[in-house]
């Protein structure tokens, strides 16, 4: 085998093992026996008394290969490499030059000394695959950090900076680049620099402070199997000897890797980096430049969205109809921002920043230099095409017109235009400075390089960018109309609300869609239905005869359920159960037992039998992009991966059985989609 993955270099005393695997120097098999073998070599060199692992660049190490977790591994596997470092007779140091995550940062807490230089990063970022470091990190991290900071950080997965490591006890000091550390090391080795393993360090304090530590997140993650057993992990730094608690991490780790959370998790983390690829957009399509944003309606939604601008950096000219709307608008940003800085999430420099780059105008003329402008006024045709038709005659050629439409179709807005291929849709989810998710909708005429920038622009907000085409509700919304109504229907058959809530959040939301409407505000939903005309075959009835009964949800004390005064939880109104019983009765529908296992299945399979439909019609581009729309957009738990992995997780025969039997014997609603089926291997007729 050529060392080609790793280059070896002998600086007098000092044998550097420098990692050149691009682009992260994941840690896959064939880089980690050439670390073994270039460290191998420097234990044999009788001129060598100290090895140095380092890498060149802005990365240390990403972490492990992660496919292969899905592939299986060979040896040496990095726990052995690490025990190698470890059982050699030389001191190993660690030069972190870059990010440490994972299996990197495991790595490097199997050195005896660590430097770092000014860009190191230092992570587990495991938690957010369903796992826990496998490698050493849960017992040696305590060991450098306390248990209660270094149970924070698997809890999390934050990374820390050089200067955050050395004030942690995690790294030695800090070098300006890497000669300096090579000197500062030189002379050290001079001294006579003693071996000092980390996995032979003294547990100081007591596992008292982690319980407190744990607790929130525990309660966050709902039992999922990854946070409790960080906890056990850190706990057994205190208590079990190294070795057995190191044998016992990595079984654990590899029994959390085969569980379905972390399965689902993984699958999200592939997803949402295949949703950046758009097949026929070369990777190379220029960008126009967006260092300027005005955003037009300043309601729900155009207050938040100036505010994820603003939160990035960007300047933005935020345009209002009248001046109290906008001082009413302005005056709720400062507030928000106001609230952030009291949590402590930001700082007061940071709040004023960020509220001193968002200016307010009632003048649409204002937006003449702006690279980007995004409409949020009402949601109506009209509205949205007098704006556009505004500022196609306002906004300078180049820029970019951006409607924040929920429902509307695209192509109609942007011929309100004469620069059809400027216009696409931005679609935000409210709270829009909060929700991970932006959907952008192409148009007909939308130009390459609209697309593209729209792309990067979620990106630079933080945000997973998901290309969809245009259709009612594009596919977010379409997917989740669907859902609701099979609700719906399943209340009108037998089932009461409180039951379709308890199945959907045993699941894993952390509301249930009738909960949610209460939240929302049934006339919103009534309004739309109302301006769209009749539904048939499904209407809403039970939904639009609480509103007509002023059972607006939350905000009247009463929806689908019950709220004492200020209360968010509410509680089963035996007036509900009663309307409901009477809509049944006057569609002529004789109630049954409905079972939740009916339920999840109806209301699960309807998702993912519209997201099918959506795929298979060029919506959208692929199935997992439809995960990564219900994981950042609709609250969707990570750890069941979104609708579509639950559908693959069950079985895609049996979910595509269980739709053909519901078409036929509940309705066309049902009609399954082509994709599903052929991709389920299951013909259409058979049941
Ligand atoms: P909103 O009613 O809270 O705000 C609309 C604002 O636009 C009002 O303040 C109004 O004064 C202003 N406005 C109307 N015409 C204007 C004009 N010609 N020039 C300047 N300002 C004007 O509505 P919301 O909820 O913010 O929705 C805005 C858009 O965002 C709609 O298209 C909606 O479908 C979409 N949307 C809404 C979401 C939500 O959860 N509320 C989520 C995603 C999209």
């Amino acid at each position: 085998m050529t060392n080609t993955l790793v280059e070896q270099e002998k600086r007098g005393a000092l044998g550097v093992i420098r990692m050149n695997r691009p682009p992260v120097n994941a840690l896959g098999y064939e880089l980690r026996s050439q670390i073994a073998e270039a460290h191998a070599a420097f234990e044999a060199d009788p001129e060598i008394a100290v090895t140095v692992l380092t890498a060149s660049g802005r990365v240390f190490s990403g972490g492990a290969d992660i496919t292969e977790f899905n592939t299986g591994r060979k040896h040496p596997y990095l726990t052995e490499l690490i025990a190698m470092l470890e059982e050699g007779r030389k001191p190993v140091i660690a030069i972190v030059n870059g990010i440490a995550f994972g299996g990197g940062f495991e790595l490097v807490l199997g050195c005896d000394y660590i430097f770092a230089l000014p860009g190191a990063k230092f992570s587990f970022p495991e938690i957010k695959l369903g796992n826990i470091p496998g490698a050493g990190g849960t017992q040696k991290l305590p060991r450098l950090a306390g248990g209660p900071k270094a149970l924070e950080l698997i809890l999390t997965g934050k990374a820390i900076t050089a200067d955050d490591a050395v004030t942690l006890g995690i790294a030695e000091t800090v070098a300006a680049d890497e000669a300096a550390a090579l000197a500062r090391l030189e002379k050290a080795v001079a001294d006579g620099l003693p071996r000092r393993r980390v996995r032979d360090i003294v547990m100081r304090g007591s596992p008292d402070e982690l319980d407190a530590i744990a607790e929130g997140y525990l309660r966050r993650s709902r039992g999922a199997p990854a946070e409790k057993t960080a906890l056990e992990a850190v706990r057994k730094a205190y208590d079990t000897p190294i070795d057995e608690a190191l044998a016992w991490e990595r079984d654990t780790f590899q029994i959390l890797n085969a569980t379905p959370e972390a399965r689902a998790m993984r699958h999200l983390f592939f997803a949402e980096r295949e949703a950046r690829k758009i097949a026929d957009l070369p990777k190379d399509t220029p960008q126009r430049s967006v260092s300027s944003v005005g955003v037009v309606g300043a309601g729900t939604m155009g207050r938040s969205i100036a505010m994820c601008f603003a939160d990035a950096g960007l300047p933005v000219i935020l345009v209002e109809e009248a001046q109290d709307r906008l001082d009413a608008a302005l005056a709720a940003i400062a507030k928000t921002y106001e609230a952030s800085r009291e949590k402590g999430r930001i700082s007061a420099e940071e709040a004023s920043a960020r509220m001193a780059l968002i200016t307010g105008t009632i003048a649409l003329d204002d937006l003449a230099a702006v690279d980007l402008a995004i409409e949020a006024v009402f949601e109506s045709m009209e509205v949205k095409c007098s704006v556009f038709t505004a500022l196609d005659k306002v906004c300078k050629p180049g820029a970019i017109l951006a409607t924040n439409t929920s429902t509307l179709d695209v192509n109609r807005i942007a011929a309100a235009t004469a620069r059809p291929e400027d216009v696409i849709g931005l679609h935000f989810f409210s709270p829009a400075h909060i929700m991970k998710l932006l959907e952008v909708v192409r148009a007909e005429k939308t130009a390459p390089d609209v697309i593209a920038t729209a792309m990067e622009i979620g990106r630079r907000l933080g945000k997973h960018s998901v290309l969809v085409g245009v259709c009612d509700g594009f596919a977010g919304n379409r997917m989740f109309i669907n859902f609701n109504r099979e609700a719906q229907i399943l209340i009108e058959e037998g089932a009461l609300p409180w039951q379709v809530d308890a199945v959907m959040t045993r699941w894993g939301l952390a509301m249930g869609p009738l909960a949610v409407m209460d939240l929302a505000g049934l006339d919103i939903g009534y309004h739309i239905r109302q301006a769209r005309g009749p539904q048939t075959p499904y209407p809403f009835t039970t939904a639009d005869r609480l509103f007509e009964a002023g059972r607006l949800g939350q905000k009247t004390g009463k929806g689908w359920y019950l709220y004492e005064e200020g209360a968010r939880r509410g509680t089963p109104d035996p007036e509900v159960e009663e309307l409901i019983k009477a809509v049944s009765k006057e569609k002529g529908i004789t109630r049954r037992a409905v079972s939740d296992d009916e339920i999840l299945r109806r209301c699960m399979w309807q998702l993912v039998n519209t997201g099918y439909q959506i795929v298979e019609e060029g919506i959208a581009q692929r199935i997992s992009d439809l995960d990564v729309i219900f994981v950042n957009g609709y609250g969707f738990p990570r750890t069941r991966g979104g609708p579509m992995c639950f559908a693959r997780e069950t079985g895609l025969e049996q979910v595509a059985r269980d739709i053909i039997r519901y078409h036929a014997e509940i309705g066309p609603h049902w009609t399954p989609s082509a994709l599903l089926l052929d991709e389920a291997g299951v013909s259409p007729g058979s049941r």
